[in-house]
């Protein structure tokens, strides 16, 4: 029989995609969980269901730190947002993809299957990385049979799959975000339940006094708060609670799918959040007006090119080196306050920063004003000219 290898996470769809893929396929299955930080049960789990449901053999993987350094912080020097969504799924995919392409090469296999539906983004981002390392042929069984999730759940029960418990919503967590789709969250209008969330408070349990933090960044990566060094997987997961605890986080947004399909979504962020705006803080005092403007644009397009699964394309390593070269001088500290959901602003300082307090000050005679008018004098000449002779 041809082996598989099954990205698999424990949940509904890759847990039907083992029996399906023995049953309808008939393949052997070699089952493998990625670990890019989510909850241990999530580790756990996938272990024993696939020894319940059959597969030939299961793998752990552990890509926690290469997520972190390779992934995150790039996020981080991008300050990587794609419509309000810190691309937390969006960046875990690839990484899976890589790990299991290797998987597949040291096992033999020369299939590799997953579980996305043909509704998601998940399936560009994973197919794309995969088709990219290997000549593996590639399976989603759910989206071939165009199941539904009801579907999916009856096949499950009739060949004694084990279900998670209690799912109503569809959930991805990993160390950057938790999404959260599906069920009441379907309808745009209704409050998404409390239950939806569980990494972030909800304001009326948040901390009545305020919280300060210093983050401190070298080259544009984080590396301590309130001068306390981190370890980079500590220093996310260390920010994820604390901003957390402070109800930071949660955003509610109508997002656009990669096919064009509009979706409502869920996500528990605070770690981006809060490093995100920090990172920007910092880049304002350091970089120049060309440097942030530009940068504004090389940050939604490299945004764009994670969410649509877009890896291996140059053009991404093209904006890291860009990146890079700009995060030379993103060094030094940014004070945040953390209060009731807000996060606000409060200091920041750095070797390289571009602020010349002496000059900007009211107090300063260095830089003579008279010499500034003969600027103004002139400036918005074509706006001027455009008045006078075209307005008449
Ligand atoms: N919309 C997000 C993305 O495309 C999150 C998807 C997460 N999946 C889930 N089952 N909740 O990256």
């Amino acid at each position: 029989m041809e082996k598989v290898v099954l990205a698999f996470s424990g949940g509904l769809d890759t847990s039907v995609c083992i029996k399906l893929l023995e049953e309808k396929y008939e393949m052997d299955v070699i089952t493998a969980c990625v670990d890019v930080g989510q909850p241990r049960e999530e580790i756990d789990r996938p272990a024993s269901v696939a020894d319940e449901v059959g597969s030939l053999k299961h793998y752990t993987i552990d890509a926690q730190e290469e997520f972190v350094e390779d992934f995150i912080f790039k996020a981080i020097k991008a300050n990587a947002i794609y419509e309000g969504y810190s691309l937390s799924t969006a960046l875990a995919r690839p990484l899976i993809a890589m790990k299991i392409v290797e998987l597949a090469k040291k096992e033999g296999a020369n299939a590799i299957a997953h579980g996305c539906t043909g509704k998601g983004n998940d399936q560009f981002r994973f197919e794309s990385v995969i088709r990219s390392m290997s000549d593996c042929k590639v399976i989603a069984p759910i989206r071939d049979l165009n199941l539904t999730r009801t579907e999916e759940m009856e096949y499950a029960k009739s060949c004694g799959i084990p279900l998670p418990a209690d799912k109503h919503y569809s959930i991805d967590e990993n160390l950057w975000g938790r999404a959260i789709e599906g069920d009441a969250l379907e309808d745009p209008m209704v409050e998404p339940p409390e239950d939806a969330f569980s990494w972030t408070q909800p304001i009326e349990k948040t901390p009545d006094k305020a919280q300060d933090l210093t983050i401190e960044f070298e080259k544009g990566i984080p590396n301590s708060i309130n001068d306390e060094k981190l370890f980079p997987l500590d220093l996310i997961s260390k920010c994820n609670e604390i901003a957390g605890m402070h109800g930071i986080g949660r955003v509610d947004i109508i997002e656009d799918r990669i096919i064009g399909l509009k979706s409502r979504e869920i996500y528990e962020t605070p770690a981006a959040l809060l490093l995100i705006t920090a990172h920007k803080a910092l880049e304002q005092l350091v970089l120049t007006r060309e440097e942030l403007k530009f940068g504004e644009i090389a940050s939604n397009t490299y945004s764009e090119i994670i969410y649509n699964g877009m890896w291996h394309d140059p053009l991404r390593e093209d904006l890291d080196q860009l990146f890079d070269n700009m995060q030379k001088r993103v060094t030094g500290q940014v004070k945040l306050k953390l209060h009731k959901g807000s996060l606000r602003v409060i200091g920041r300082k750095s070797p390289y920063s571009l602020y010349q307090e002496e000059v900007v000050s009211f107090e300063d005679k260095a830089l003579d004003q008279r010499e500034i008018a003969g600027m103004v004098k002139h400036y918005g000449i074509q706006a001027a000219a455009y008045n006078k002779i075209c307005k008449k």
